[in-house]
C-alpha cells in the first residue's frame, strides 16, 4: 500500500517509515522540517537502501496536500505532523490550534476528495490528564488537558469521532502514545530535539555526552515509590510497529469506523529508575541533581495496553534497557557528526 506519512521526517514518523517499508508498503513522506531536518532522509536512505519519496511542505496548506494526493494514488495516511512543545503551546495557543487542528481538518477534507478513507492519527496519553488511578485504559475518562498542545489532541479525537458519527465514509484510529524513547539500532535515525530538550531521555543522553552540564530531576517529593514521577517509556521502534498493526487492522474495516488505542509498554517506571537504568546499561555515571517540580507534570501515568495487544495483535518487544542503550548509541553517533 502507498501510505502517506505526514511529519515522516520526525522522530516517530521516521521510525514508522522504516517499519512500513520493511513490511512491503511504500511510504511517502510530507514534512516541513519545522521539527526535523533533511539529514533524517539520508539516514532513512542508509537504512532502507533506497530513497523514500518526499514532499517538503506544510500540512496546513490545502493546495499543497491536494498536489501530493493528485500525484500519488494513496491508500492511507498516518498523520504525525503537529507542533508538540507543551511549554510553547501555553505561550502561543493560537499557533497550536491553527496548525494542529487546521491541518487535520484540511487533511480529512482532501482525503475525501481523493476517496482515501484510512487514517491513523498520532494522539497522546496527555488526554488523560492526571488520572485518578493507573494504569489507564481507553475507558478511563479524558480530563481537561493541562496545555493547549494536549487539548489539540483531545479535540482532534473528537473531530475523528464526530466525522465518523456523521456517517462519513472514513476509517480512523487514534493511537494514544505514552513516552517514546530510544532510537533505531543502526543509529542512523533517532530523536533530534530542537534546542534544549524538554523531554527526559534526550536531556539525559546530552548530559552524558557533555552537551549539557547536568540533568535536573524535577522533584522527588511526589507520592510515588521513590518520590519521582512515573511514566510508561516505550521504545520508538515498538511504537512505530503499532502504526503498522493499526493499518493492518483498518484494512479489515469499511464504511464508517473509529477507535482509539493506548500504545505503551503497560509498565510504569520512575524517572529515577530510568536514570539509574541508563547509568547501569551504559556503564557510566550521570551528573544529575534533584530540583524543584516542573509545573504541569503528571505525577504518575502508564497504560493498560490490553486492547491494542488483543485487537491490533501488537505488543512491545523491546525493554527499557534496550531503549536506553539505543538512545545512548544514537547520541554518540550525533557527537561523531559534529
Ligand atoms: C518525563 C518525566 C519530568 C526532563 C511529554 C508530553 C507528552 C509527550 C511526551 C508528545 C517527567 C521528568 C523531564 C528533565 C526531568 N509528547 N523530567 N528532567 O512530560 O511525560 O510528556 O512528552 O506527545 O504529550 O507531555 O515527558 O520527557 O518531558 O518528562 O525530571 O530535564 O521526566 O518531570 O516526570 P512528559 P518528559
Amino acid at each position: 500500500m502507498n501510505i502517506l506519512v505526514t511529519g515522516g521526517a520526525g522522530f516517530i514518523g521516521s521510525h514508522t517509515v522504516v517499519e512500513l517499508h520493511n513490511a512491503g508498503h511504500t511510504p511517502i513522506i510530507i514534512d516541513d522540517f519545522s521539527n526535523s531536518e533533511a539529514s533524517v532522509l539520508k539516514g532513512l536512505h542508509k537504512i532502507l537502501g533506497e530513497e523514500v519519496k518526499f514532499y517538503e511542505g506544510n500540512c496546513n496548506s490545502e493546495e499543497f496536500l491536494r498536489s501530493v494526493f493528485a500525484e500519488n494514488s494513496i491508500d492511507g495516511v498516518i498523520h504525525f505532523a503537529a507542533a508538540k512543545a507543551v511549554g510553547e503551546s501555553v505561550e502561543n495557543p493560537l499557533k497550536y490550534y491553527d496548525l494542529n487542528i487546521g491541518s487535520l481538518i484540511k487533511l480529512i477534507q482532501v482525503m475525501g476528495e481523493f476517496k482515501v478513507e484510512k487514517l491513523v492519527f498520532s494522539s497522546s496519553c496527555t488526554v488523560y490528564g492526571e488520572p485518578d488511578e493507573v494504569p489507564v485504559s481507553e475507558l478511563t475518562p479524558r480530563k481537561p488537558a493541562n496545555s493547549p498542545y494536549g487539548n489539540t489532541k483531545s479535540i482532534a479525537e473528537d473531530i475523528l469521532r464526530d466525522v465518523v458519527k456523521a456517517g462519513m465514509n472514513y476509517q480512523f484510529i487514534a493511537l494514544r502514545y505514552f513516552n517514546p524513547i530510544g532510537a533505531h539500532e543502526s543509529a542512523e535515525i533517532g530523536e533530534l530535539p530542537n534546542g534544549v530538550p524538554s523531554n527526559l531521555v534526550p536531556y539525559i543522553t546530552q548530559t552524558a555526552a557533555g552537551v549539557r552540564e547536568q540533568l535536573t530531576i524535577f522533584g522527588d517529593d511526589y507520592d510515588t515509590k521513590d518520590g519521582t514521577n512515573i511514566r510508561d517509556f516505550i521504545h520508538v521502534v515498538d511504537l512505530a510497529k503499532a502504526h503498522l498493526a493499526a493499518f493492518d487492522y483498518l484494512n479489515g474495516k469499511s464504511d464508517s469506523f473509529y477507535d482509539e488505542f493506548n500504545v505503551g509498554t503497560g509498565e510504569g517506571y520512575s524517572v529515577l529508575e530510568l536514570v539509574q537504568t541508563f547509568e547501569k546499561v551504559n556503564d557510566l555515571k550521570l551528573n544529575y541533581k534533584i530540583g524543584p517540580r516542573r509545573s504541569g507534570d503528571t505525577v504518575k501515568i502508564y497504560g493498560d495496553v490490553s486492547k491494542a495487544n488483543k485487537l491490533l495483535n501488537w505488543k512491545t518487544q523491546k525493554s527499557l534497557e534496550e531503549a536506553l542503550k539505543d538512545a545512548w548509541r544514537w547520541e554518540q553517533k550525533l557527537a561523531e557528526r559534529k
